[in-house]
């Protein structure tokens, strides 16, 4: 990976690659808007983006059979970012793009943050009515290469009576301690709460680890250490939101609480995430938290703020905060006026908004 900013800039300008994987469906559409806002945001900050498109997805599957051919991830691992859309299509078997391409990517690149903000903005009805905006202002840290999605298991006397499938979870005292030294870090710059979610009172084994762990690590970053029980969580999540900071927890639970943060907070439609190497010894993947959605592809009704959301976040890791809160806040300045139903509404009223933000410095 060449150093963020190291892309040669014309008058000395910082300049990042960022490699741009549209995807399927509304991938596109809604990463051309996101292009777009950082290209704007960029020229009003004063560093340039070039980017590098790259044809992945179900479409390139099926056009071709391949998923992440390695001359393609040889390329990515030189980029300085990289901005995914959404993958998928009902055409091809499950599994195929989840497995061969994000979980791929997410282990090839060491991705081990999977960084999942939920917030409340201004003009968003978030779906428990009594909620108020700052009882919903929470991070999810989840586990992004281990625990079940590690790909431990099989399958043997397939299509018998005695067939057996196991899949296994997989957790690493290093792959828990640096996922929860940087939750850690991260309570520490917000609100300084911190809540390990896990079921410890069945998963004992893993559950142990993981507590054991993240008490050594919070005690460490001088920071209490909340526990959830997962199931807890949800109802917690629902019930009374506020108690929530940064939650740091493993791959699966994260992957279900996220949903139901996205859902609280307006919908799959405006939920960003951040696949993070935090040491940087590879780029980092940002895509919205929605998929391909086929069944509006094409609709121009397709939803872009999640996906600028995790241009934002894209921003912040590269270092340039005051384009990445440009961005963020153009999202809560739109949504607060009572969000376009379109794509291209969505594009043009967040295009005012970061030029006025660029006007008024
Ligand atoms: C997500 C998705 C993925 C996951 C799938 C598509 C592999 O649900 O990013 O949340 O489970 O991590
Ligand atoms: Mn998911």
């Amino acid at each position: 990976m060449s150093a963020p900013g190291n892309v040669a800039a014309p008058g000395g300008r910082r300049g990042y690659a960022i490699a741009h994987l549209p995807g399927d469906g509304i991938g596109p559409e809604v990463t051309k808007v996101a292009r777009d806002c950082v290209d704007e945001a960029a020229a009003a900050h004063g560093f340039v983006i070039e980017w590098r498109t790259y044809p992945l997805g179900a479409r390139h599957f099926l056009a071709t059979g391949e998923v992440l051919p390695d001359t393609v991830l040889d390329e990515l691992r030189k980029a300085d970012a990289i901005l995914l859309g959404a993958v998928g299509s009902p055409e091809v078997p499950p599994g195929v793009l989840e497995r061969g391409l994000l979980l791929r990517l997410r282990a090839e690149l060491d991705l081990y943050v999977n960084l999942r903000p939920s917030k409340l903005r201004p003009g968003v009805p978030g779906a428990v009515g009594r909620h108020q905006l700052a009882d919903l202002d929470f991070v999810i840290v989840r586990e992004n290469t281990e625990g079940l999605y590690a790909g431990a298991g099989g399958t043997v006397h397939r299509g018998t009576a005695f067939e057996n499938a196991t899949e296994e979870s997989l957790n690493t005292r290093a792959g828990v301690e640096r996922c929860v030294r940087y939750a850690a870090a991260l309570a520490r710059r917000r609100r300084g709460r911190l809540t390990l979610v896990h079921k410890t009172n069945v998963l004992v084994h893993a559950g142990d680890l993981w507590r054991r762990v993240a008490g050594e690590v919070a005690a460490e970053a001088g920071i209490p250490l909340d526990y959830a029980h997962v199931d807890a969580a949800c109802l917690y999540l629902v019930d009374d939101p506020g108690r929530f900071d940064v939650i740091v927890t493993d791959n699966l639970f994260g992957d279900i609480l996220s949903d139901l943060g996205a859902a609280l907070t307006g919908g799959l439609g405006v939920a960003p995430s951040g696949n993070l190497n935090p040491d940087r010894t590879s780029p980092s993947v940002f895509e919205p938290v929605h998929g391909s959605a086929p069944d509006i592809a094409g609709t121009g009704r397709a939803n872009p703020a999640g996906a600028v959301l995790s241009a934002a976040l894209m921003l912040d890791h590269l270092g340039e905060q005051d384009a990445a809160a440009d961005l963020d806040a153009a999202v809560s300045q739109v949504l607060g006026a009572g969000a376009p139903g379109t794509t291209s509404g969505w594009e043009g009223a967040l295009r005012q908004a970061l030029a006025a933000r660029a006007g008024a410095r």
